[in-house]
């Protein structure tokens, strides 16, 4: 059995397409997270059976491919910096063959907005065998990942048709942004984060940014509609956006595009800088900003065409697009949304087929 949603029985409304539906969903989406999660007096609603599989856990191992593996590497700076629980994230198709020296108790988690993501399976099926734990945070509870493990969060995000993941990620980020939080208050850790409060802030900024399309759509404009290649930087959890900004634009406009941590570019991408290469820069983290901010200049001074997306608070004059402040660790459900939407500009623009690109389908059933 595949749990399997028909895209015509699902209208796009008044939108061209699902892709920017999708986009527009994604406050609709963070609210219905905090709704389904917030429990009595301020609890999280939350499987006890959950809880102890993280407390037990000495190591967790989070296993997921492209979009949701994206999230994996937020996830695991939430996980590591609330919840103080090691996280190692594994693309799945190179974990189920290059197991990594595993710890005593490890936890297995996989993120897949369809759950029937072939190459995740694949690795739920070895480590079921080997007897470990594991939890799968799906969009789709009946799907396989979610049938075969032992556990299930549910991201709540309505049915994803576009094959460009956006409401998937940002859900997923959130999710397993309250998990981190449950497991901390568990272990007794007093926090200075409300998770369900951040993400109602998180949820406006959205809107805010959502309702600033002309915008996107000059950036995509002035950027990208003839380039053939373009780069995202970031460092920290900037960086984890930029690789996703990189997949988004990929796959939607065939730009070939790379993300990489600011700090490597000296060590081989800088060679690729020419007169006019678009360079998108991520710029929400506080201690980070000065470093991030010498190596736009780096580039700039080497011919770049520097787009520079700041967070409020830590902008500076020349920022292309200043997106409004949320807490540090929630940044990348916020500074993800303009480069989900130039992805979707740039699409369209160079006559992209947005919602179906080629070569790509929505699940990956096979391995
Ligand atoms: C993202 O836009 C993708 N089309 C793709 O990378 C996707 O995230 C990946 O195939 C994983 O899918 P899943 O979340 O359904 O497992």
């Amino acid at each position: 059995f595949i749990a399997e949603i028909d895209a015509d029985d699902i209208e796009k409304g008044t939108y061209p397409h699902f892709m920017l539906k999708e986009i527009d969903e994604q406050p609709f989406v963070i609210r219905k997270i905090i709704q389904e999660y917030q429990g009595d007096n301020d609890d999280i609603k939350l499987e006890s059976d959950i809880r102890q599989a993280m407390l037990d856990a000495d190591r967790v191992y989070i296993i997921a491919c492209g979009t949701s593996y994206h999230a994996g590497l937020v996830g695991k700076q939430m996980i590591e910096k609330l919840a103080k629980i090691p996280v190692e994230v594994h693309v799945a198709s190179e974990f189920s063959y290059n197991m990594p020296l595993l710890s005593e108790k490890p936890l297995f988690i996989f993120i897949s907005q369809s759950g029937e993501t072939a190459d995740s399976r694949a690795v739920l099926v070895q480590v079921k065998e080997m007897g470990y734990p594991a939890l799968t945070i799906t969009n789709v509870p009946g799907s396989t990942l979610s049938r075969e493990a032992d556990y299930t969060l549910h991201l709540h995000a309505g049915p994803e048709i576009a094959v460009a993941s956006t409401k998937a990620y940002t859900a997923q980020m959130a999710v397993l942004a309250i998990l981190a939080v449950d497991t901390a208050r568990a272990k007794g850790y007093e926090l200075d984060f409300d998770p369900m409060k951040e993400l109602a802030i998180v949820a406006n900024a959205i809107e805010a940014l959502c309702d600033q399309k002309d915008v996107m759509e000059g950036i995509a404009k002035d950027y990208l509609s003839t380039t053939r290649n373009c780069f995202f930087i970031g460092r920290g959890i900037d960086y984890y956006v930029g690789l996703e900004g990189a997949l988004k634009l990929k796959e939607i406009s065939y730009i070939q595009t790379e993300g990489f941590p600011g700090g490597e570019l000296k060590h081989g991408t800088i060679a690729l800088i020419e007169e006019g290469t678009p360079v998108i820069a991520l710029a929400t983290q506080e201690n980070v900003n000065y470093p991030i901010r010498s190596n736009v200049q780096e580039v700039v001074s080497r011919g770049a065409n520097a787009c520079i997306i700041s967070m409020k608070g830590l902008d500076q004059t020349d920022d292309t697009l200043v997106v409004p402040e949320v807490h540090d660790l929630l940044t990348p459900l916020v500074s993800v949304i303009p480069l989900q939407l130039i992805a979707y500009y740039a699409a369209l623009h160079r006559d992209c087929d947005v919602d179906k690109p080629r070569n790509l389908a929505k699940s990956v059933t096979v391995e």
